[in-house]
Formats: structure tokens, C-alpha cells, sequence
């Protein structure tokens, strides 16, 4: 199988997933998400591989989140089901991977492209990351688990803060809230995953999977998920989101 957006390689017993569209800051689009969905299916069943480690393309960008430009002109009923597949297809089923899923976050890690790294088991990050929710600011809420993982990980007051307050944190804050595990210089972030998963690839991979199902299973609340694609499609009926995203496209600030 080849990919047109994403690089992956298979060494050492681990799966790299490189997303390959730095020109846009590896915005997610449909076709991205498509092949991530691919890509997790055909690792989870090769037994070559035992962890996966996820990262983005160029200097710049982990994931400047879902492609703006993709979703611009959506109507309630596209916007939920944009965040139900989106969703069922690659956040959750991340989440239930049954091999760890490393994020080696590279730069920004925005909205959906934080939102993957929530739905990754372990967040390592590089000087240069920037990490936020910014969806209030273009007049949607995170529609890929964000409201439900990131106060799962850093607690939910600061995760309300930051998703109403549409801030980014930089790598040292990001530490400091728990949000990434380690940061190091960007030219130090993939053999950092590699030394991590060689540390992992020291234990069961049986007991790690029965961990991740462990951990995961006292988070579950399919409610708040629901919840969440429901209110994200409702943003898209509003004159807000239209004056949100038509701001970004036109790169102006809009106006509330
Ligand atoms: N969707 C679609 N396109 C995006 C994108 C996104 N989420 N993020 C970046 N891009 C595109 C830009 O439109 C631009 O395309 P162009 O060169 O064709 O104009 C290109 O990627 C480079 O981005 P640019 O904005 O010029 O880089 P910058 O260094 O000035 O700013 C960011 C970087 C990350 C601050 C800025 O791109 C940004 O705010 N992105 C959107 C973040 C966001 O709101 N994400 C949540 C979406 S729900």
C-alpha cells in the first residue's frame, strides 16, 4: 500500500507514521484521516511490529489541526457526522490501539492535531511545540475527543481554561501541566521515542495491551463523546462559525 500523506517506515520492531502535508502544517483532511485509518488497521494486525510512534513532516508542525478549509462550508448534520467519523474512524480507535501509540509532537500540535496527540497513549514533544484548543476562536468546539481527553489528562480546570481561552502553552508549560511526558531539542525527538519504545519493547506486549485496555476503560464515557460530536455539529449552524472560519481563510481576526 502506498500513502499519498503519510511516510511510514518499519524498523526495529516499530511502526513510524510521518503525516506528510507541511506545506499546510499537516492540516488533517479527509484523505489524511482516511489513510491514518488505514495505516493503524494494517500495523495492528503485523506482528513485525510492536510500537507505533506518530510525528509530523517538516519543522514547523506536528498537526496544525482539521483543514479549515475543508470543513468551511458545513451544515450541522456534515459537522456532526465530520466529528463521529472522525472520531470512530482514527481518535478512538487510537485510543483502543492495542500496541502503544507514541506522539512525537514536532511544533504545533492545534486543535484536531492535539487531539490526536491525546488519543496517542504517551506524549513526548520537541522545544518548539506549541499546544492548544483553538476551536472557540473559529466558532466550533474540538469536535475529535478534546473536550473530553484533555481534561482526562491535565485536569479540568486547566483544560477549560484553555479551551475557552482558545490559548496556546509552549513546550515548557505543556511539562509542567502534564500534557507531554519529556522535552527535548527538536533534532533529539525521534531517537527519544525510539529510546522510549526500546524501553517499553522490554516488557510484555501482552500485559501492555491488557494495560492500555486497563487505563482506557476507566476513562470510557461514551455520553461525553456523544455530547461533544452533538454540540460540534450545532456550532455549524451558527452565523459564529461561518464569521470564525471565513476569518481564518481570509486571514483576518473575526469578529464576535
Ligand atoms: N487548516 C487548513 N489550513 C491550515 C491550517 C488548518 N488547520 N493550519 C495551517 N493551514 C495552512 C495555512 O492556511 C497556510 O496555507 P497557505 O500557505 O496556502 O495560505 C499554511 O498552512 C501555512 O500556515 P500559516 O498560517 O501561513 O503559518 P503561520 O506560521 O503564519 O501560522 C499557525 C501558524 C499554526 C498559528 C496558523 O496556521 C493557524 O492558526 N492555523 C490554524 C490553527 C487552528 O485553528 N486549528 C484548529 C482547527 S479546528
Amino acid at each position: 500500500m502506498t500513502y499519498e500523506h503519510l511516510l511510514i517506515e518499519i524498523q526495529d520492531q516499530i511502526g513510524w507514521i510521518k503525516i506528510n502535508r507541511p506545506k499546510k502544517l499537516n492540516a488533517l483532511n479527509q484523505a489524511v484521516l482516511q489513510e491514518l485509518h488505514i495505516v493503524f488497521m494494517a500495523l495492528e494486525k503485523d506482528n513485525s511490529v510492536r510500537i507505533i510512534v506518530l510525528t509530523g513532516a517538516g519543522e514547523k508542525a506536528f498537526v496544525a489541526g482539521a483543514d479549515i478549509a475543508e470543513f468551511a462550508d458545513f451544515n450541522e448534520q456534515q459537522g456532526a457526522t465530520l466529528a463521529q467519523k472522525g472520531q470512530e474512524s482514527v481518535f478512538d480507535f487510537i485510543a483502543h490501539f492495542s500496541k502503544p501509540v507514541i506522539a512525537a509532537v514536532n511544533g504545533f500540535a492545534l486543535g484536531g492535531g492535539l487531539e490526536l496527540a491525546l488519543a496517542c497513549h504517551v506524549r513526548i514533544a520537541s522545544t518548539n511545540t506549541r499546544m492548544g484548543l483553538p476551536e472557540t476562536s473559529l466558532g466550533v468546539i474540538p469536535g475529535y475527543g478534546g473536550t473530553q481527553r484533555l481534561p482526562q489528562i491535565i485536569g479540568r480546570g486547566r483544560a477549560t481554561e484553555m479551551i475557552l481561552t482558545a490559548r496556546m502553552l509552549n513546550a515548557e508549560e505543556a511539562l509542567q501541566v502534564g500534557l507531554v511526558s519529556k522535552v527535548v531539542e527538536l533534532d533529539q525527538l525521534l531517537s527519544t521515542a525510539a529510546s522510549l519504545a526500546q524501553l517499553m519493547m522490554n516488557n510484555s506486549s501482552h500485559a501492555m495491551h491488557r494495560a492500555l485496555q486497563s487505563i482506557e476503560a476507566g476513562y470510557a464515557s461514551e455520553n461525553g463523546y456523544r455530547a461533544e460530536i452533538n454540540h460540534f455539529g450545532a456550532c455549524f449552524g451558527h452565523a459564529e462559525f461561518a464569521e470564525g472560519t471565513q476569518a481564518f481563510l481570509n486571514k483576518r481576526k473575526a469578529k464576535f
